[in-house]
């Protein structure tokens, strides 16, 4: 293997579910044995460096690491000197590449200054702090713990000390939200100390409490309109204030874009340390069992985590492919698409939903526009 390595780490625990998360994450009343997080994150992180002796067993490659993110659940529960034996572990093992872009995914009720410092110390350079929202109503209906000033404080403690890169994942779309509400939440992240955003529309994800309420007919969901022009308005305020989008869902300034992310949609390799954790390593993919608990025992009696595994077929990979790298500022490039989705797009150029500048650079870039109708573009290349 020739291209280099990132590493996704998960720490699959919360100390609550949010009500709109499905992710694979679990808080102690979940968790029979150990309910007490900080005693979990000793034996935890044990497990994840013997999964990372694994991966270096079954890697042939002496690249350095270029990215690492630590993911969740909530990656802050973990005791930053645990978070450090995993990151010398890699470093050891691979080499860390000189400029490498460490994230770790912060809750904003889970860190103090001196946490925050000492994830510095163990070696994380960026940090991703889930805000969702300004508003307190639209936050309890997302059923999040923390209030808006947990934000300003967390993002500015992480900018005293010492974080180079800070972002703000935000949610929009969300039941009762109005417009105003989040033109107020842009606003506020505009005033932190950041050089990131991540904007989402709220996915209503099956199984989830919110699923539920929406079901019961508690809550009515926003229609598509209105979160087509919170979108729009997010890119205005985002772009006038220096943050530049490069993917569809993220805006960036002063080269702050998310090194890691990029890798994944690129289709680079890594490899997903933690239960349920996803890998990809030239066209094959893997994921390890779910649960926490089966994790643990895998890995404490020699057996490999990976459940199953896929090798992904041409038409899988070019699939993949277009619809990640069209999310992407410059798109695809058009000398690597059939004769046939050129033609197809040629009514989105003319509409103004394919930059004209760039078809004629050779590239297949969405407008502002565009972005908005981004599924229906992949479907018109991959038809
Ligand atoms: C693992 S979480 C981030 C870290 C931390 N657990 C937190 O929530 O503060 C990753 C991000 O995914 C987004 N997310 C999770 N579930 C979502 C959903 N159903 N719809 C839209 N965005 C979602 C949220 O913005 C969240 O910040
Ligand atoms: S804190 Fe983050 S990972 Fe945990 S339940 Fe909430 S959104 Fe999901």
């Amino acid at each position: 293997m020739t291209r280099p390595l990132s590493f996704y780490i998960h720490i699959p625990y919360c100390l609550k579910r949010c009500g709109y998360c499905d992710f694979n994450t679990y808080t102690p009343g979940e968790l029979k044995a150990g309910s007490d997080i900080a005693q979990v994150s000793n034996g935890y992180i044990d497990l994840l460096i013997a999964e990372s002796k694994v991966a270096r067993s079954e890697i042939d490659s002496n690249s350095p690491i270029p990215t690492i993110f630590f993911g969740g659940g909530t990656p802050t529960l973990m005791e930053p000197a645990d978070l450090g034996r995993v990151l010398n572990s890699l470093e050891s093992d691979f080499g860390f590449a000189e400029d490498i872009e460490i994230t770790i995914e912060a809750n904003p009720d889970t860190v103090s200054k001196a946490k925050l410092a000492a994830l510095v110390a163990a070696g994380i350079n960026r940090v991703s702090f889930g805000m969702q929202s300004a508003a307190p109503h639209v936050l309890a209906v997302l059923d999040r713990t923390h209030s808006p000033e947990n934000v300003t404080k967390a993002t500015n403690w992480a900018h005293e000390v010492g974080f180079e890169q800070i972002s703000v994942d935000l949610i929009y779309g969300t039941p009762s939200e109005s417009i105003s509400d989040w033109e107020q939440t842009i606003d506020s992240a505009l005033e932190l100390p950041i050089n990131h955003i991540s904007a989402y529309a709220l996915i209503v994800e099956s199984g989830t409490k919110l699923a539920a309420q929406v079901k019961r007919g508690e809550i009515l969901i926003p229609d598509d309109d209105q979160t087509a022009d919170k979108y729009l308005l997010a890119d205005e305020k985002f772009s006038k204030a220096g943050l530049n989008w490069y993917e569809l869902s993220n805006w960036a300034k002063g080269g702050g874009e998310c090194r890691h992310n990029i890798a994944y949609w690129k289709g680079e390799n890594w490899w997903g340390l933690g239960p349920g954790a996803h890998s990809h390593i030239d066209g094959k993919r893997f994921w390890n069992v779910k649960h926490p608990n089966a994790y643990r025992e895998r890995i404490a009696g020699n057996i490999s985590p990976i459940m199953e595994s896929e090798i992904l077929t041409d038409i899988q990979k070019e699939s993949e492919r277009v619809m990640l790298e069209i999310r992407l500022k410059y798109g695809i490039s058009k000398s690597s698409l059939s004769a046939e989705s050129i033609s197809n797009l040629t009514s989105y150029v003319a509409g103004g939903q394919i930059s004209q500048d760039l078809w004629s650079a050779g590239r297949v870039a969405l407008t502002l526009s565009g972005r908005l109708m981004a599924d229906r573009i992949v479907r018109e290349i991959l038809l």
